[in-house]
């Protein structure tokens, strides 16, 4: 396990989780990467760490480099423990390393590790001295947490982005012009529709500062690390947090026994005629964390389920409360669903489109199995709502 320079005197000593395929509960199909990152210079800085049950890895690469107890400073840009889950044993090797973090962070890692460490809190246009560059802090609080900052060396153009214009992707490659571009771009998409997009607002208020910075490599703390496609890495997170949607339909639902699955296909019609782009998901085969990479953009998100035990099937009230936690805004739905004797299962779908505030433009329940004579009023009142 080695280092890898990512630019002079600057090495990447991070590791790679190749069998994670769970990252609290969002679906990580090609497992994921804890970036942190060495600097050598007069200061020895250690930037962000990786999960605990890692911390051999990222000490075998940095041992490739120097003794990890000559580490000075730590800078903790997150407290989220994919990130500070090492930081323990660093301090361990020299309990005299001074940890860099802003005040959120201090606070969080001293309740997450009972620590009493070498902290110094900083704040945004706060600097430390490395001796020939430095690290000028920027705090970007809620993404992904309060405490979260990102750093920057304007001596070798280096963003430290942390949580930021990462993917969840195991690779042995580090560089963007070295992975297939259309794949590190899929699993960015994912990683901010599943990770990022309650805090859009806050995005757009990072990109504006960082819009002044000249850039010349983004040093994420998840997967590929960004130097030849900055441009549209940031192009992507501009459009992703201003929530511009596309002609696009999600049909997402279950089905008992199959009514709620024919209506689905009803309003898929419906959508076809109107020349939509249509996203169909059944729940019982898709995963509601690769559903949300395609409510990122989509104008409508439809939701079907029909009365379970006085509510909604538990696939389908699972995905609609992890949606409602992420926040996709201005959306607009049709729900729909079947019943045999309590309409339950409308009213809780339109509970939680309430809640996510998308504009409810048609409800559906037909009672038992729909015949063709149903369907096909189905197929003309979502067109003419559409
Ligand atoms: Fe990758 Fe919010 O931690």
């Amino acid at each position: 396990m080695k280092a890898r320079e990512i630019e002079k005197g600057v090495y990447w000593v991070g590791a790679i989780d190749w069998d994670l395929r769970n990252f609290h509960g969002y679906l990580t199909q090609r497992g994921s990467t804890y970036n942190a990152y060495l600097i050598v210079d007069e200061k020895i800085t250690l930037v962000d760490s990786v999960k605990s049950y890692l911390a051999e890895e990222m000490f075998q690469r940095i041992s490739s480099i120097i003794d990890p107890s000559k580490i000075d400073y730590i800078v903790c840009n997150h407290v989220e423990m994919d990130h500070s889950g090492a930081i323990p044993m660093v301090v361990e090797k020299n309990p005299n390393v001074k940890v860099f973090a802003s005040p959120k962070g201090v606070s969080g890692l001293k309740a997450h590790y009972k620590a009493n460490w070498n902290f110094q809190e900083v704040k945004s246009g706060d600097e430390i001295n490395l001796g020939s560059d430095k690290i000028q802090f920027l705090l970007t609080p809620m993404v992904h947490w309060p405490d979260n900052m990102i750093g920057y060396m304007p001596g070798k153009k280096i963003l430290f982005s942390n949580d930021a214009f990462g993917q969840h992707l195991a690779s042995s490659e580090r560089f963007d012009d070295e992975y297939p571009l259309d794949i590190v771009m899929e699993e960015a998409r994912k990683y901010y529709a599943n990770i990022v997009l309650p805090y859009s607002s806050q995005v757009r208020k990072a990109l504006e500062d960082a819009a002044k910075l000249d850039i010349k490599i983004i040093a994420n703390s998840h997967g590929i690390i960004w130097r030849k496609h900055i441009p549209e890495i940031i192009k992507e997170y501009s459009d992703w947090s201003s929530n511009t949607v596309a002609k696009k339909a999600l049909i997402v639902y279950d089905t008992m026994w199959g009514s709620t699955a024919k209506i689905a296909d009803a309003i898929y019609d419906a959508f076809e005629r109107k020349g939509y782009r249509i996203y169909k998901y059944n729940l019982q085969q898709n995963h509601i964390s690769d559903i949300m990479t395609e409510v990122l953009s989509a104008e409508y998100i439809c939701v079907g389920s029909p009365t379970l035990n006085k509510s909604l099937l538990p696939s389908v009230a699972a995905f609609l409360t992890y949606m409602q936690g992420l926040s996709p805004k201005n959306r607009k739905t049709i729900i729909f669903g079947s019943y045999g004797w309590a309409q339950q299962n409308i009213k809780d779908l339109e509970m939680y489109m309430n809640n996510c505030e998308f504009e409810i433009k048609h409800k559906i329940n037909v009672n038992y199995i729909p015949d063709e004579l149903q369907l096909e009023q189905i197929r003309k009142e979502v067109f003419e709502v559409l």
